[in-house]
């Protein structure tokens, strides 16, 4: 399965906007640390909904946004939610950019890049557009450490790539960029009720919600391209 079917199905139900809710949680505290100074360019890869560029055009006054999907449907939604025409929206896939070598900031992508085929080409596609200095903030809450995540492959058809800090870090380098930061960000929204409402539909024990939410959340891996 590509990701155009899988997600075009996602998109013509309005789980992209669901997703914006959730993900925004911690999306905001990756985008609120990007070096972003106005008129710059960002690529936001797996966009879905659009809200990163939407956000970064209000907060940071960047010069253009493009968000890059693979599902045209998701495309066609995140346009739908903007009459800004500083940012555009492109259907293309993480293993080869529409993108120019050296033309880009900055890039974001969040709940997305494990997605790619090739995740290493991906960084070298990454590592191709970017300008020197240029960073890439790639957040994603499927990773090894965050174990409740790791039951999710088994509801898509797409495989998924679970690598842990280091194998972030390590394919980073792999890619010719710099590792200037990783971290993780803990959900501190979402709503985790009392011990006694445990078992619920999604959870078997409170402890198990709170390690993936509280303790381990987003992981964020930053690079920045020489
Ligand atoms: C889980 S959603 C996250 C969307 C958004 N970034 C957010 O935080 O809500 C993943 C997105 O990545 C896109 N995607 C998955 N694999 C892709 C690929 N190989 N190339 C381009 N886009 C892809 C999907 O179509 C989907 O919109």
């Amino acid at each position: 399965m590509s990701a155009r079917e899988e997600f075009d199905s996602w998109a013509a139900e309005g789980r992209d906007k669901g997703m914006e809710d959730r993900h925004w949680h911690t999306a905001k505290h990756v985008l609120a640390r990007m070096p972003v100074e106005a008129g710059e360019t960002v690529v936001d890869l797996g966009t879905g909904s659009g809200y990163a560029l939407r956000a970064l055009r209000e907060t940071a006054d960047i010069g253009r946004g493009y968000g890059l999907d693979g599902a045209p449907e998701m495309a066609r939604n995140a346009a739908s939610y903007t009459d800004d025409d500083a940012i555009g929206f492109l259907v293309g896939d993480f293993d080869a950019l529409p993108v120019a070598d050296n033309s880009v900031d900055h890039v974001f992508s969040m709940e997305a890049f494990y997605y790619a085929r090739d995740p290493l080409h991906t960084l070298e596609e990454i590592r191709r557009i970017l300008r020197p200095g240029g960073t890439f903030y790639c957040a994603v809450n499927y990773y090894e450490e965050n174990e409740a995540s790791h039951a999710w492959q088994d509801n898509i058809a797409i495989e998924m790539t679970r690598w842990n800090r280091a194998e972030y870090r390590e394919a980073f380098r792999d890619a010719g960029l710099h590792v200037a930061e990783q971290d993780t960000i803990a959900d501190r929204e979402i709503d985790i009720p009392p011990a006694e409402t445990f078992p619920t539909e999604d959870w078997e024990t409170r402890a198990a919600m709170v390690d993936r939410y509280r303790t381990w959340g987003t992981l964020l891996t930053v690079g920045v391209a020489p």
